[in-house]
């Protein structure tokens, strides 16, 4: 998810570049930078930190400048450092471009490049090798050059390059990543998305999959693979800016819960292998002695990443056998944690500076025990402090509410789970592969949970749910830690005072708070304890209580006992917490639309808590 603009015409490019990346800042700011063409010469500036700092570094001489490209990056591969900074050049800084997406063979291209050769390497990205590779088949045609090279590329990914060679010209491709071209008058402009674009032109075509592009000041030139010319459709944008940058959602949280197929489907990338039936996260760094060794794992977070934990010791303990204690970082610190040889902590962060949690990975690290964190930002300060690190790839998340992050924060313990069991013989060949099948099906079942007539039903339920200043979420077994969850998400947007209970405690206390009407989302998707979750459900049912239930298709019992149901795709026990948070972030969502409360931002809330 970062942020790429290009520039061709007669206007300074160094200030459209730069306006053009303060754009696209929410898609990734932890470093940026530009390459501009200069009298047969790329001049490139690149630096860590944010679009404003590069903007201070630029010398007033690039003003004459009227061509050129720019990023902001979010790093997946590679520190976020002036060196992995984008533009990359080739060895001869001939050739620049920036990237935006993941080479999934950039290893073994990079070892052809800088053996076989010669190519010299500076950067720890997957980008550069796309500069090298460009090279290797450059004789004067850029866009040449850059179809042949893109040929022996597998991956997701945007690049936009040009060459000291080729005055006035930029070229381009996509696969899987956005990218579009904006058509001005005796200029031409590239971007990522089109809040890049509008206060110039809105007349755009957009690349599709496959496709390549060379624009000049005044020309556009969309091929194939293979050459071959293809008309494209001049395509008018009628969003405002602030739209765009929410891709047309009213909200960052509604974009970020839509994102979700991709952001799971991308945390798995490269971390199954489907023909052997196995986990691959090898880049981990964790030894087989070190995880056969281990005989207790703590997992230490804060809030939503707390709730994540909670699913994660179910799931670990049952593909392990390795005891999980779960606590949250504020706790943890504070309570002299018995911790001893043999055992990890694994910390989960989605913007990898939470205090407490910090604070929790380094008394672990004063005790001596390895830490793993499981984050979302690379190179934030958890990233860098602990010793194994397992990035979930969701992208910038920029709604306070944590949704995207937190699912793919459940993928990451599966994986985790499914890859300690089979180095420690503990799970079933057959169960970790009906698992795995499980978890590659996911995003496609995500998508049908956020399905138009899904989301309708349960907006009409959220206007009852949104006149209570009360309600309560049950469920038993893996369905408790997500009833957690879907209470921190309603509390934390709606104001709505959601409590979250063990379905089986009711009896024991608060079943005395049920009073006619009152809202009681019941998650009932663990067949194990279905029936007992149904006896609770008669018990709120008897004493007045809306129950509206979030259960599989195929649980038929469920639908006669309740006030209303939300059906999710058949999916395995272990695997129903991915899919039942969906409507419990969308109840959430929909309950605080109808209450009018702010979205994003929520009251006394920030997105990452720097403060103890
Ligand atoms: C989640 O919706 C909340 N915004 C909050 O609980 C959050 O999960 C918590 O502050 C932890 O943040 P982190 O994952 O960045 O450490």
């Amino acid at each position: 998810m970062c942020g790429i603009v290009g520039y061709t015409g007669s206007r300074t490019a160094p200030a459209l570049l730069i306006a053009g990346l303060k754009k696209l800042e929410y898609r990734g700011y932890d470093s940026a930078g530009l390459a501009l063409q200069r009298e047969g010469t790329l001049v490139v500036a690149k630096k860590a930190g944010s679009v404003a700092d590069l903007e201070a570094t630029l010398n007033r001489d690039l003003e004459q400048v009227t061509v050129g490209i720019g990023h902001t990056r979010w790093a997946t591969h590679g520190r976020p450092t002036d060196i992995n900074a984008h533009p990359h050049c080739s060895c001869g800084d001939e050739i620049a471009l920036v990237h935006n997406g993941i080479i999934e063979n950039h290893q073994e291209l990079k070892d052809w490049l800088a053996g076989e050769k010669g190519h010299h390497f500076i950067s720890e990205t997957d980008t550069e090798v796309l500069a090298h590779l460009i090279e290797e088949f450059y004789e004067g045609d850029l866009l040449v050059a850059m179809r042949q090279a893109m040929n022996k590329v597998v991956g997701s990914y945007t690049v936009l390059a040009l060459s000291a060679r080729e005055p006035g010209r930029l070229v381009c491709t996509r696969q899987s990543s956005p990218l579009i071209i904006g058509l001005g008058e005796g200029e031409n402009l590239i971007a990522s998305d089109i809040t890049a674009l509008l206060e110039h032109t809105r007349k755009t075509k957009i690349l599709e999959d496959g496709e390549f592009a060379a624009i000049t000041a005044d020309s556009v030139e969309i091929v194939n693979a293979d050459g071959a010319a293809i008309e494209t459709d001049i395509f008018e944008i009628t969003w405002d800016l602030e739209a765009a940058e929410k891709g047309g959602f009213d909200h960052f949280m509604l974009k970020e819960i839509m994102e979700q197929p991709d952001a799971v489907r991308e945390t798995m990338r490269q971390r199954i292998d489907r023909e052997k039936g196995k986990v691959k996260i090898d880049d981990l760094g964790l030894s087989i002695d070190e995880i056969t060794a281990l005989d207790k794992l703590y997992i230490i977070a804060c809030g939503t990443a707390y709730h994540a934990g909670l699913v994660g010791k179910i799931i670990i303990e049952s593909l392990t056998g390795i005891p999980v204690e779960v606590d949250v970082a504020s706790e943890f610190r504070y309570r002299a944690p018995l911790l001893k040889q043999n055992q990890m902590v694994i910390v989960i962060s989605q913007s990898g500076e939470t205090a407490d949690t910090l604070a929790a990975l380094r008394l672990a690290r004063q005790k001596g025990l390895k830490v793993l964190a499981i984050t979302n930002v690379v190179g934030s300060s958890v990233a860098r402090e602990a010793d194994h690190v397992f990035y979930t790839w969701a992208g910038p998340e920029i709604a306070v509410a944590s949704t995207k992050a937190y699912l793919t924060q459940l993928v990451a313990l599966y994986l985790l789970g499914l890859y300690f069991g089979e180095i420690r013989s503990y799970i079933d060949q057959s169960v970790a592969k009906e698992l795995l099948e499980g978890l590659i099906a996911l995003p496609g079942q995500i998508r049908e949970v956020l399905s138009e007539a899904s989301i309708d039903r349960l907006r009409a339920y959220c206007r009852h749910l949104a006149g209570w200043e009360s309600a309560f979420f049950v469920g038993r077994n893996l369905d408790f830690p997500v009833a957690m969850e879907g209470a921190l998400k309603l509390k934390e947007i709606s104001y709505i005072h959601a409590e979250a209970y063990a379905a089986g405690e009711l009896k024991h206390g608060p079943l005395a708070l049920i009073v006619e009407g009152i809202p009681v989302i019941a998650l009932a998707t663990q067949k194990a304890v279905l029936d007992k979750t149904l006896s609770n459900i008669q018990e709120v049912n008897a004493r007045g209580g809306a129950v509206f239930a979030i259960t599989q298709k195929g649980f038929n019992d469920v639908a006669g006992q309740v006030d209303g149901v939300f059906y999710l795709p058949p999916v395995n026990d272990l695997l129903a917490p991915v899919l039942s948070a969906v409507p419990t972030q969308l109840i959430a969502y929909y309950a605080a639309v109808e209450r009018g409360h702010s979205i994003d931002k929520p009251r006394n809330l920030a997105k990452s808590v720097t403060v103890e």
